[in-house]
């Protein structure tokens, strides 16, 4: 056989960044694939990460496609595989196959603003998505950032985020007072109802724990957010990433295939299998 598509490339670990320490370790990692192979990736996309020996984890491609020199993943540890990532270092080779998804529908946006809205984790996906629109400012209205993390030490990408508050509005949270917390102290949700961000003109893009983009999902509603405004992502468990092995099913939707990307207005049609 010339072509096996569950065979992984070849890539090696560049960069590795611990962004969070502790019981729920995030780690960023950067790659680059040891040939040239014609990878292209969009926002919203994922690749299957494998540790030889150990297994393969489906991961956000948290790097932005204009972004050609690497491919970046944000890692929280969780089992074999991602445990396993963890314990790799700058040089190691890792597999990558992919990219896996459909993707958020930017081109669409031009002239919106955009709203992004992250909880822990899930400001990985967003990263690729925001920093494609920062990328290509001038296509789109005003652009902000929510995002939350359980405390000040859980929260990710904590420079990039200084950093992100020259270029726009950013609002972050922790779910708990800490003595030298400046600004918001409660959940996402609560916050958006505090900023009342507005539904004309814009966009809304929110990922991370279910039950934030739930109440994330309610809260933008009251403030009178269309379903359409509205896109999120699925994480369902997957296992082939090519729409073969039936794991990620939602209903008749293939999330490997037919997602992660969608709109509240696609998804709540959709069996709540997620
Ligand atoms: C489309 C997509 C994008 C993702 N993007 C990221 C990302 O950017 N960063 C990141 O850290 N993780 C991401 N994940 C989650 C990641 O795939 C899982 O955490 C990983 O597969 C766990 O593998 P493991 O072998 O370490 O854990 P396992 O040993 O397989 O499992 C450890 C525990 O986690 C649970 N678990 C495993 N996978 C999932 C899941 N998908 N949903 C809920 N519970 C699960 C298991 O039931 C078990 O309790 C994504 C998942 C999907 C489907
Ligand atoms: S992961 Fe196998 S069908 Fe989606």
């Amino acid at each position: 056989m010339d072509h096996n598509t569950y065979i992984p490339k070849l890539a090696k670990i560049i960069e590795i960044k611990e962004e969070v320490s502790g019981a729920r370790a995030i780690k960023t990692f950067r790659t680059q694939f040891l040939e040239d192979n014609g990878f292209s990736h969009r926002s919203g996309q994922c690749a299957m990460l494998s540790v030889f020996g150990k297994g393969e984890a489906m991961i956000s491609i948290s790097s932005s496609p204009l972004e050609k020199d690497y491919l970046q993943f944000s890692i929280l540890k969780m089992g074999r595989v991602t445990s396993a990532l963890h314990e790799t270092q700058v040089g190691d080779i890792i597999g990558i196959r992919g990219p896996y998804g459909n993707s958020f529908p930017i081109d669409k946006w031009k002239g919106k603003n955009l709203i992004f809205i992250g909880g822990g984790i899930g400001l990985a996906p967003l990263w690729s998505v925001l920093n494609t629109a920062l990328g290509k400012k001038q296509d789109f209205g005003n652009l902000s950032l929510f995002y939350g993390a359980r405390t000040s030490k859980d929260v990710v990408f904590k420079q990039e985020l200084e950093e992100l508050k020259n270029k726009m509005t950013v609002h972050l949270s922790i779910d708990v007072e800490e003595p030298d917390w400046k600004e918001y102290v409660g959940f996402v949700p609560l916050n958006i109802l505090d900023k009342k961000p507005s539904p004309k003109n814009s966009i809304t893009i929110t990922c991370g724990p279910p039950i934030m983009i739930k109440f994330v999902i309610q809260n933008l509603q009251a403030l009178g957010f269309k379903d359409e405004q509205i896109y999120t992502t699925v994480e369902n468990k997957m296992k082939c990433g090519i729409g073969k092995c039936g794991r990620c099913n939602i209903g008749m939707h293939y999330v490997c295939k037919d997602g992660p990307v969608y709109s509240w207005a696609e998804l709540k049609n959709l069996p709540q299998e997620y």
